[in-house]
């Protein structure tokens, strides 16, 4: 038997099920009950009655998932896959904000540890984030941690005073002005598509920027049969499974998610097989967390 077969025929023994964002290896994504965007997958965490669940993506989501569904297991293929800017925001800096704006919300990126959600009045994805800070009452946020998503919805939400902080997707941040203006180039009237995630000056002088699954809807619905794509390379398995006929560029070849490409089919295979590497979240922190995860699930519906 085949590795994958080794996996699926222990899932339904096990009765788990294997959630995995389009970031992972095209091999995890193949074995997968769900592949989706960080919003998708949480509402499936929430949702699932299954025993156990596998997270093939990384500790945020793990952690987002035992959160939204406590009863449940919830097992990592690597617990050191670890997002870098899940821990870029000081909560020293929230309290401080709290106390200088009486009215302030803390909106938090999902891609965020359990300890910062707890200073959080909501959650948000990059596929919601435009909704839910447009329907808060608040006039001043604290968009905390990703900078880049924060000033794309500044400059979308432009009632709003969005006060920025200095956090970034090391991936994304790779991309540059320069990568964009080469891609125009080789690719003259080919749609170049980015995630939020990249810095403001690149989503600027692309054609559309959204959530990964957002992506990857355009590129199935849109006419044309070329894309250059500005996101985590992860995304092109989903992309040319759904349209085998189109092609993808990359924006840039640095758009690898390191921690993303530590979840291994064989790792997979492993955690289920041994029950290992389960996900745990400090009662108290998850008391405090858990509430501005729920209310992301409510407003963005
Ligand atoms: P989305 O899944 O919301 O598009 O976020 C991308 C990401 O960086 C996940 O780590
Ligand atoms: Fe974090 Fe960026 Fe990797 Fe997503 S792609 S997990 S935001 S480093």
């Amino acid at each position: 038997m085949s590795l994958k077969e080794d996996v699926l025929k222990l899932k339904k023994e096990k009765n788990a099920i294997i959630l995995a964002h389009y970031y992972v290896d095209g091999a995890v994504q193949d074995v997968a009950d769900f592949v989706g965007d960080s919003y998708a997958l949480a509402k499936k965490a929430k949702n699932t009655d299954a025993d156990i669940i596998v997270f093939a993506g990384v500790k945020f989501m793990g952690e987002s998932a035992k959160m939204l569904n406590p009863d449940k297991k919830v097992l990592m293929p690597d617990l050191n896959a670890d997002c870098p800017m899940a821990h870029m925001a000081s909560k020293a800096v929230i309290k401080r904000m709290k106390e200088e704006y009486e009215d302030l919300a803390v909106v938090c990126y999902i891609n965020s540890t359990a300890e910062l959600k707890t200073m959080a009045d909501i959650c948000v994805t990059s596929s919601n984030a435009l909704k839910i800070v447009r329907s808060l009452p608040n006039k001043n946020i604290f968009f905390i941690p990703d900078g880049n998503l924060g000033a794309y919805v500044k400059k979308q939400v432009p009632e709003k005073n969005i006060i920025l902080n200095d956090g970034y997707c090391i991936t994304h941040k790779r991309v540059t002005l320069k990568d964009v203006e080469k891609a125009r180039e080789e690719h003259p009237n080919v749609p170049i598509i980015v995630h939020p995630e990249c810095v403001n000056e690149v989503v600027e002088a692309t054609d559309f920027a959204g959530s990964t699954s957002e992506l990857i809807q355009y590129t199935v619905e849109n006419s044309s049969k070329e894309f250059v794509i500005g996101t985590e390379l992860g995304v092109l398995h989903e992309m040319q499974l759904k349209s085998p006929d189109k092609t993808f560029y990359p924006l840039s070849d640095k758009l690898i998610c390191m921690n993303m490409k530590k979840v291994s089919l064989e790792k997979v295979y492993d955690c289920l097989l041994n029950e290992t590497n389960e996900v745990f979240v400090d009662e108290e922190v998850k008391a405090m967390a858990e509430k501005s995860l729920d209310r992301m699930l409510e407003l963005a519906k």
